[in-house]
Formats: C-alpha cells, sequence, structure tokens
C-alpha cells in the first residue's frame, strides 16, 4: 500500500500527515510521499527548507505519519527516525527527480508562515502565473530539502464491521518482532 501511495496521486496513501515535535507540542501537517526505499525502509518526503518541519526535525529527529485508506479501511501510524537533506547527494538526486513544474513549491521568496500583509503565494513577480522554466527553477535549489525517515515502528489498524484487527512491527536494527494487538 505504501508504494503504490508513492506512484499513485490519487491514493489516499499519497497524502499522508507527518508529526513532528515542536517547542510548543508536536506539529502536524500533509504532504506528499514521494519514496518508499526498500530493503531499507525509508520514506520520503520534500519540503521547503525553510519551513517550520525542518526546525522542529532538526531539533528532534523522531517523527510520526499517519496514514489511512477510507475504501481498505486500513490505518497505519509509523514512527521513525528523519534526517533533513539539503546540501548532499541524496537532495541532489531527489532534486534531479522533480518536475519542474513542481519546483514552483520551493520558489517563494520569503519562508512558509511569513505574515503578509494580503494574500499571496510567495512567487517572485517574474513566476506569477507561469511555470518556471530550467534555469529559474535552478534558483529555487537552496530552498529544496528532501526528509527521510527510517520507520522503527508500525502500527497498523484495519477496520472490519465483525471485529477490528491491530497489529504492530518493531524493528531493532533489522531485525523485526512483530504481534497481533487487540485493537
Ligand atoms: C494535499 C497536500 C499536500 C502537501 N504536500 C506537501 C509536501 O509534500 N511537502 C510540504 O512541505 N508541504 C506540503 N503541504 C503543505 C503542508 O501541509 C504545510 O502547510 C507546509 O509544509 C508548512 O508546514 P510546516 O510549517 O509545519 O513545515 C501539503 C498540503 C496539502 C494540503
Amino acid at each position: 500500500m505504501l508504494k503504490r501511495g508513492v506512484t499513485h496521486s490519487n491514493d489516499p496513501f499519497h497524502w499522508p500527515v507527518l508529526g513532528t515535535t515542536g517547542k510548543d507540542g508536536c506539529n502536524l501537517r500533509t504532504v506528499i510521499l514521494r519514496q518508499l526505499l526498500l530493503p531499507d525502509r525509508i520514506l520520503v518526503c520534500y519540503s521547503d527548507a525553510r519551513a517550520t518541519k525542518a526546525q522542529d526535525i532538526g531539533n528532534y529527529s523522531k517523527v510520526s505519519w499517519l496514514f489511512y485508506h477510507p475504501e481498505k479501511k486500513v490505518q497505519l501510524r509509523i514512527s521513525g527516525q528523519a534526517t533533513c537533506h539539503r546540501d548532499d547527494q541524496f537532495a541532489d538526486d531527489q532534486w534531479a527527480a522533480t518536475k519542474i513544474t513542481h519546483r514552483l513549491d520551493f520558489c517563494a521568496t520569503q519562508p512558509p508562515g511569513t505574515p503578509v500583509h494580503k494574500p499571496s503565494s510567495g512567487l517572485p513577480d517574474f513566476l506569477l502565473k507561469k511555470t518556471p522554466t530550467l534555469l529559474e527553477s535552478k534558483r529555487s535549489r537552496k530552498n529544496f530539502m528532501a526528509i527521510s525517515c527510517t520507520i522503527d515502528s508500525i502500527d497498523w489498524l484495519m477496520l472490519r464491521a465483525l471485529g477490528h484487527r491491530r497489529a504492530r512491527f518493531d524493528w531493532d536494527e533489522d531485525r523485526l518482532r512483530a504481534t497481533w494487538l487487540i485493537p
């Protein structure tokens, strides 16, 4: 299901919620699941490097993910250790894989969350109402960050009218412990 979530943009697992810990408590936001790297159990999403989640992960690397598939009635609660990649090979490779049209997400002049006087996309004038050219999109590379997260545990829940099912998977290094749980 996670693999399908990466490749199918209309699949509910394409938009998980990523939870981080900030100084005032937990911060939740929807992100797009970009990759699942196996056998390393790594989930990948992208962010503006200036966003709150980047600071949160810098201060405390443990994160949580929430996935729910309403048709299959399956919930996954995943926790793991996240790393922010800005200037390394991993970030370069992920950046190379982004579509130019998606790079608009990293082109805002000011950091995400900056208060402004009127509704604004934050994009510079020369990019309004157009997709960036390859050259223009390269300017936003400095704002791009890939977040990788190594999965430590998965809490799996499947809802069924005649009785739900729940299981937990924990990895200690590469050793897996799995157990059924009362839902
Ligand atoms: C459907 C959907 C997909 C989103 N995908 C992403 C994403 O992949 N990466 C991202 O940084 N923000 C994404 N966002 C915006 C975030 O939810 C959030 O508003 C933004 O990242 C700022 O969060 P932060 O300040 O907590 O870092 C998405 C929002 C929606 C509604």
